[in-house]
C-alpha cells in the first residue's frame, strides 16, 4: 500500500555522500568534516571543492580552481544588457533565476548528458560548475547597482568570491573582518542535505536538463519564505518588534494568531541549528568590534530567542540559520531583499554537488500519488449542464 507523508517528512528520496545532519544533537557535517571546523579553518572556495569532489583539495588543485573561478567572474555583455531592461522593482531572486536560466543559452553542450548512468564529458560538468558558481555573486552585486540606474562595478580577479562580492556591492576595498564574515556565511549556507531547493535541483537534474535549468529551478524553490526567503523576513520582524521589552507581548500575539516566528524552527533540527550558533558568535564578535545600532537589533534577537525557547522549545522550535544571518548582512550594508540571493550564491555549491551526484547515477524522479478525485464519469455537453444551485 502507498502511504502519503505530507511534506515527504522522513522519506528517503536519494542516497548521498555530500552532507549529514543529526537534528537531535544539532550536528551538520560536509563530507565528514564538522561545519564548525570548516567555518574556523576553511574558505568558501576550499569548501566548495570539498563538496564537489569529496576530498579536501591539494594546494595545487585549490589554486587551479580559484584561478578558474576568478577568470569567470565577468558576466556576458548580453546578460548585462538584458538585466538593464528588468524592472527596478524586480526581486533579486527573480532576477537571479532569470539571469541564470538565460546564461544556459550561451553555454551549449547538454547533449553530453544523454546517458542515464553517467555523463561522459567530465570537462563539460566541471566547466559549467565553475561558470555557474563564479557568476552567481557578481550577478547579485551587479543587480544592486543596475536596479538603481547605475553601471555595475566591474569584478576583480585578485579577490576571493566573498571579497569580490563585497567589493562589487560597495565599490570599495573590502574590510578584512567583513570579508571573513561573508566568507563564513557562504560556507555555512553552502550545503544542507536534501532541503526543498536541493530536491528541486535533483528532480530537474534527473531529467538531464542543463545545469542552468537545474540551478534556475533550485533558485525559484529557495525564494519562498518557508525556505531561503525567511532571512529577509527576520530583519523586518526585528525592526517591527523594535526593542527587547516588546518581545514577549509580540510573540504571544503572533502565536495566539497562529502566525510563524521567522527564523525559528526547522524540519530537521529539534535543537538550535548549528549554523545559527556560529552566526550568533559572529554577531557577538561584530558587536564587540563595532557596537552601534547593531546592539538594539541583536538584543531584540537575543530576547526573542529566549522567549521562543520558553514558548516553543517543547515543540523543538529553536533559531535556524536565517535567524542571525540577516543581522550580519544588514551590518554589511546589504539591502534586505538581497539576503536570499546571497543564500543562493552560497548554495549553488551544494546544488551543483548534488547535481553531479545525481547524473553520475541517474534515474528520473517519478513519484506516485494517491488519487482522491471522482470516479470515471460521462461528459455532459455544455447545453445540457444545469446551472449549479
Ligand atoms: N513559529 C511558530 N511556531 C512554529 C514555528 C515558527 N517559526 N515553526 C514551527 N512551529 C510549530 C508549528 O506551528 C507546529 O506546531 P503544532 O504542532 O502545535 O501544530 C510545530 O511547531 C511543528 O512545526 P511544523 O510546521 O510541523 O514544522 P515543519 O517541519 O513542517 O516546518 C518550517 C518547518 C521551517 C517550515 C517551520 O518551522 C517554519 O515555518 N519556520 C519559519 C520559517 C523559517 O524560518 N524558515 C527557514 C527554514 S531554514
Amino acid at each position: 500500500m502507498t502511504e502519503f507523508l505530507p511534506g515527504l517528512e522522513g522519506v528517503a528520496a536519494t542516497k548521498s555522500a555530500i552532507s549529514f545532519i543529526d537534528g537531535e544533537k544539532g550536528i551538520l557535517s560536509y563530507r565528514g568534516y564538522p561545519l564548525e571546523t570548516l567555518a574556523a579553518n576553511s574558505t568558501f572556495e576550499e569548501t566548495t571543492l570539498l563538496l564537489l569532489e569529496g576530498e579536501l583539495p591539494t594546494d595545487t588543485s585549490l589554486k587551479s580552481f580559484v584561478k578558474d573561478l576568478r577568470a569567470h567572474y565577468r558576466t556576458k555583455y548580453h546578460i548585462r544588457e538584458m538585466m538593464r531592461h528588468f524592472p527596478a522593482t524586480g526581486h533579486p531572486m527573480d532576477m537571479l533565476q532569470t539571469a541564470v536560466s538565460s546564461l544556459g543559452m550561451f553555454y551549449p553542450g547538454t547533449e553530453c548528458l544523454t546517458d542515464a548512468n553517467s555523463c561522459e564529458d567530465i570537462d563539460y560538468v566541471r566547466n559549467m560548475t565553475v561558470n555557474i558558481i563564479a557568476q552567481m555573486a557578481p550577478l547579485v552585486a551587479m543587480w544592486e547597482h543596475m536596479r538603481q540606474g547605475y553601471d555595475p562595478v566591474e569584478p576583480r580577479s585578485d579577490l576571493s568570491v566573498a571579497e569580490n562580492l563585497l567589493y562589487m556591492f560597495t565599490g570599495q576595498e573590502p574590510d578584512p573582518l567583513m570579508a571573513r564574515i561573508m566568507d563564513v556565511c557562504l560556507i555555512l549556507h553552502a550545503e544542507h542535505t536534501l532541503n526543498a531547493s536541493t530536491f528541486a535541483a535533483l528532480v530537474a537534474g534527473s531529467t538531464l536538463a542543463s545545469p542552468y535549468a537545474v540551478i534556475s529551478a533550485a533558485i525559484g524553490t529557495l525564494s519562498g519564505p518557508l525556505h531561503g526567503g525567511a532571512n529577509q523576513m527576520v530583519v523586518g520582524m526585528l525592526k517591527e518588534i523594535g526593542a527587547p521589552d516588546k518581545v514577549e507581548a509580540w510573540v504571544d500575539h503572533k502565536l495566539a494568531n497562529k502566525e510563524v516566528i521567522w527564523g525559528m524552527g526547522h524540519r530537521e533540527y529539534k535543537v538550535k541549528d548549528p549554523r545559527a550558533k556560529i552566526l550568533h558568535k559572529l554577531v557577538e564578535k561584530l558587536v564587540q568590534e563595532r557596537g552601534g545600532h547593531l546592539d538594539q537589533m541583536f538584543e531584540t534577537a537575543l530576547k526573542l530567542e529566549e522567549v521562543c525557547a520558553d514558548r516553543l522549545g517543547h515543540k523543538g522550535v529553536y533559531p535556524n540559520v536565517d535567524f542571525y544571518s540577516g543581522i550580519l548582512y544588514s551590518e554589511m550594508g546589504i539591502p534586505e531583499d538581497q539576503f536570499t540571493a546571497l543564500f543562493a550564491v552560497a548554495r549553488s555549491a551544494g546544488w551543483l554537488a548534488h547535481w553531479r551526484e545525481q547524473i553520475a547515477n541517474n534515474r528520473i524522479y517519478r513519484p506516485t500519488q494517491i488519487y482522491i478525485g471522482s470516479e470515471q464519469r460521462e461528459y455532459v455537453p455544455i447545453s445540457k449542464r444545469g446551472a449549479k444551485p
